[in-house]
């Protein structure tokens, strides 16, 4: 399993739990500089605790203005980034019979702004990475919903096709500063995010293992690290079928039929 060389300096957002919880616990314990975000300080203040090389930088990342603080933080610190690590994310699934704007809302303003808060933050930082072996590397948690329109998964499916979107059209501006860019694309990932869904989630796997596919991806500066790939592959299979079949695939999952009655 490959793991990133040297001392990097990396910004995680998201650490308090789950995926990103898992990640800093491995990146620290390889000796990297971590500053860990998220809106939890104590949980960050316990995850910290022993590890010298940790930084707590608390912060709501759907607050603009903190975001650059914790920016301002971590440059204080660090100097500059080598990789920064947007993992924070939330999900809601909606019911289309109480068509809910507002937790549409709450879904973007976390998953798509959060993350776009996050890297105006970053990138001064990641251009600030001098005397580097490997360019900086942004990179951003995103999803293998992104890949394919699932029911009740208007607002995720689509704040996570947003992220990848965008992350795909900034590597292409971003490539004449020698700035990396990587797109995650997790499967089901055991967390307390998932914990919740009421639904059957194939070919899941542990936090941990998330965790040491994310490394291994960074690592070898894959442009989209998705896993676990029997899973991704099938899913990304799907979402290049037509229109059609990807509508008669989306109505079985929902357990409907053609018409919208049960099936
Ligand atoms: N689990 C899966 O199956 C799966 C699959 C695909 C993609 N993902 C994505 O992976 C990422 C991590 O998910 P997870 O399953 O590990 O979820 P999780 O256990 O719920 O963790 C979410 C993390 O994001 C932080 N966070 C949420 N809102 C925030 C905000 N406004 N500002 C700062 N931090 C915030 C939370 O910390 P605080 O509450 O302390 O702020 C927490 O540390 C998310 O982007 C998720 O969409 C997960």
């Amino acid at each position: 399993m490959a793991s990133l060389s040297g001392t990097r300096r990396i910004w995680l957002t998201g650490a308090t739990s789950g995926i990103g919880e898992a990640l800093a616990k491995r990146l620290l314990a390889d000796g990297h500089r971590v500053a860990l975000t998220a809106r939890r300080e104590e949980a960050l203040e316990a995850l910290a605790a022993g590890h010298p090389n940790a930084l707590v930088v608390p912060a709501d990342l759907t607050d603009r203005a903190a975001t650059r603080r914790a920016g301002a933080a971590i440059e204080e610190a660090f100097g500059g980034l080598d990789i920064a690590l947007l993992n924070a994310g939330t999900c809601e699934y909606l019911d289309v019979r109480e068509f809910d704007v507002e937790l549409v809302e709450r879904v973007f303003t976390t998953n798509f702004l959060g993350t776009l808060y996050a890297i105006d933050a970053a990138l001064p930082l990641l251009r600030r990475a001098e005397g580097r072996t490997q360019p900086p590397l942004l990179a951003a948690v995103s999803s293998a919903s992104a890949y394919l329109p699932l029911p009740r998964a208007e607002a995720y499916g689509a704040s996570k096709a947003a992220i990848s979107h965008f992350l795909e059209s900034l590597r292409l501006d971003l490539a004449a500063e020698e700035i990396d860019v990587s797109v995650i694309h997790p499967g089901f990932v055991e967390t307390p995010l998932t914990a919740r869904n009421d639904f059957s989630m194939p070919m899941q796997i542990s936090a941990e293992r998330a965790a040491e596919y994310i490394v291994e991806g960074l690592a070898r500066r894959r442009l989209d690290i998705h896993f676990p790939r029997r899973f991704t592959y099938l899913v990304k299979a799907l979402g290049v079928l037509p229109p059609a079949l990807r509508r008669r695939f989306g109505l079985r999952i929902a357990g409907r039929g053609r018409d919208g009655d049960d099936a």
